[in-house]
């Protein structure tokens, strides 16, 4: 009997994912012929619940390994607003599961992040057979040890410090580079490391104003003409800790700070007198081709969510596990998040460094 399989990419774009969707589709195709049919879905959730559908040629996979974005295209779709009925009166879990019957699925493939798996797992809980595949920059997915799009964007934020480098030293200023990753601070620490920063700040350790600014003078006092600072986008102060997100947000914003580095940038200037410029790579970081790394990670992912489907092995999330690649039920990992753990090795390393955390 011939499969149909459903495929879509939903949240923030990133690098690799065009390479996990040919991994899948090639490794369907080679291992059942004219068996299989491939569905493309597209925006994301967005494309099932408005049923904006069609059926791929096998040429439309070729190709598309280095190809950064996705072919599919992709939309955020907030987990919470699923089952909430707004002024254009759709049910969306409805109008998902009648495209999904309208489009003839034997199962749907979702590739995407944390919210992603959270609708993946509702998908899944409301009886259509999921599959679903880690994506993001900010590799905070529950269950696996890595996520496609995380090695890419650590290349491309290490190699914006490296050339910050350079510069700081001309000018002899403090340089913060804000690095993505609202809540997790994978991208950070990694680049941070990478690039060889001297001050890593991320949200899982809510910085202290004057050790940072510490930190900035001990360089200085040791004939050092400047420090470079990797700051996570959701970095925030031990003081704003004590406070609920949005009353510190506010208070930024009424401060008149657009971002993370704009407000500690201009307390460093202002307690050490040095000069300070602030770098915001930004989507950059999303952009382009996947590195080596990822194009691998992600052709093992593809063609193990293809070995599921042949396997007919559905509520369920591929996952790189002490190197194995691996799968976690959806119901176990949607609504976790995977943040940097205080004893985590690459802190520790930073630690050992002498890598200020702040
Ligand atoms: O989830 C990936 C991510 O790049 C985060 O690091 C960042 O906070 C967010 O997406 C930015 O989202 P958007 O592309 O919607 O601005």
């Amino acid at each position: 009997m011939k499969k149909r399989v459903g495929i879509l990419t939903s949240g923030g774009d990133c690098p690799g994912l065009n390479a996990t969707i040919r991994g899948a589709a090639k490794a369907l195709y080679h291992r059942m012929g004219d068996k299989v049919e491939i569905v493309g879905v597209m925006n994301g959730y967005d494309g099932l619940i408005n049923g904006n559908y069609r059926e791929m040629d096998p040429s439309e996979f070729s190709g598309i390994l280095t190809m950064g974005g996705t072919i599919l295209g992709t939309k955020r779709t907030p987990f919470k607003k699923m089952r909430v009925i707004e002024e254009d009166n759709v049910d969306k879990v409805k109008a998902m599961k009648r495209t999904y019957k309208e489009a003839k699925l034997d199962c749907l493939l979702c590739l995407g992040g944390n919210g992603t798996h959270k609708t993946a797992n509702l998908l899944s809980q409301e009886g259509l057979n999921i599959i679903g595949l880690p994506k993001t920059i900010d590799n905070d997915i529950y269950g696996t040890d890595v996520t496609f799009g995380f090695h890419t964007a650590v290349d491309i934020a290490t190699e914006v410090i490296d050339r910050i480098h350079t510069t700081a030293g001309s000018h002899s200023r403090v340089m913060c580079i804000e690095i993505m990753g609202n809540k997790a601070g994978w991208l950070t620490l990694y680049a941070g490391i990478a690039g060889g920063a001297d001050i890593i700040l991320i949200p899982e350790h809510p910085y202290d104003i004057e050790k940072v600014a510490a930190a900035v003078e001990k360089r200085a006092q040791a004939g050092k003409n400047f420090s470079i600072l990797a700051v996570a986008e959701g970095a925030y102060s031990v003081e704003e800790a004590k406070m609920k997100r949005k009353e510190w947000t506010a208070k930024r914003a009424e401060a008149g700070y657009t971002t993370a580095t704009n407000r500690i940038a201009h307390q460093i200037e202002k307690i050490t007198g040095a000069e300070t410029r602030i770098c915001v790579p930004g989507h950059m970081q999303r952009g382009g081709s996947p590195s080596a790394y990822d194009r691998v990670l992600a052709t093992q992912f593809g063609t193990y969510a293809a070995s599921l489907v042949a396997d007919e092995h559905y509520g369920v999330t591929v996952a790189m596990v002490n190197r194995h690649v691996t799968s976690n039920p959806l119901v176990d990992i949607a609504g976790k998040s995977r943040l940097v753990p205080d004893d985590c090795d690459m802190l520790n390393v930073a630690r050992a460094m002498g890598i200020s955390l702040g």
